[in-house]
């Protein structure tokens, strides 16, 4: 697991990890400013080429896409997860907890952030797990038909205040 600067080229496969697993899915130029803007905060994990041969092109299999809000509502400086997912033949090994933990201990302690928000939907079960019960987010309150489809989403967040 690694940050974005030394993985811009990888910016494609990462938009590509994103199709696969999220429809909710972003123009290459959005992942380019999240990079250029915020790259302390993005993570992405790799495997090695074949044999984890030296110049072997690595591949994609899970990344955090996150953000500063830039004009919070509230005032209150905080982070925010923009998307998250790993590839289905690497799930259930942690990956998405390591790449949570390492952009919300960023967020803290390079931009001060006092907590991190996130949408998610009522429907993810994998995802709500991850969230409230191996990382500790509240859920905030119901966003109604949130998603294109007319899904609602949970708007949920987490103190950073022990990281800062
Ligand atoms: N069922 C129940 N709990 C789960 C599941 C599951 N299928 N998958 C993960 N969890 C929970 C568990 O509590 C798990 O801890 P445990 O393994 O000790 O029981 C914990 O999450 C950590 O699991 P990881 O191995 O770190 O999670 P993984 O790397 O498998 O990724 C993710 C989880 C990102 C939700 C993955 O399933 C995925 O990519 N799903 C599709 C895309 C997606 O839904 N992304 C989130 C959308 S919301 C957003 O982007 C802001």
């Amino acid at each position: 697991v690694s940050s974005y600067p030394s993985h811009i080229s990888l910016l494609p496969s990462i938009q590509q990890c994103n199709l696969t697993n999220l429809p909710e899915n972003y123009f290459l130029k959005y992942y380019l400013y999240h990079a250029l803007t915020w790259p302390q905060l993005s993570f992405v994990a790799v495997v090695r080429g074949r044999g984890g041969k030296p110049g072997a092109y690595p591949k994609v299999v899970g990344y955090v896409l996150a953000k500063m809000e830039e004009e919070p509502t509230d005032g209150v400086a905080h982070g925010h997860i923009t998307s998250l997912s790993v590839m289905r033949t690497h799930r259930r090994l942690g990956i998405a907890e390591k790449l949570m933990r390492m952009s919300q201990r960023a967020m803290a302690e390079m931009f001060n952030a006092e907590y991190v928000s996130l949408h998610v939907r009522m429907s993810n079960v994998a995802a709500l797990h991850l969230y409230r019960d191996t990382l500790g987010f509240e859920v905030e309150k119901v966003e109604s038909k949130y998603y294109a489809d007319g899904e609602d989403a949970y708007a949920m967040k987490m103190d950073l205040k022990s990281l800062q």
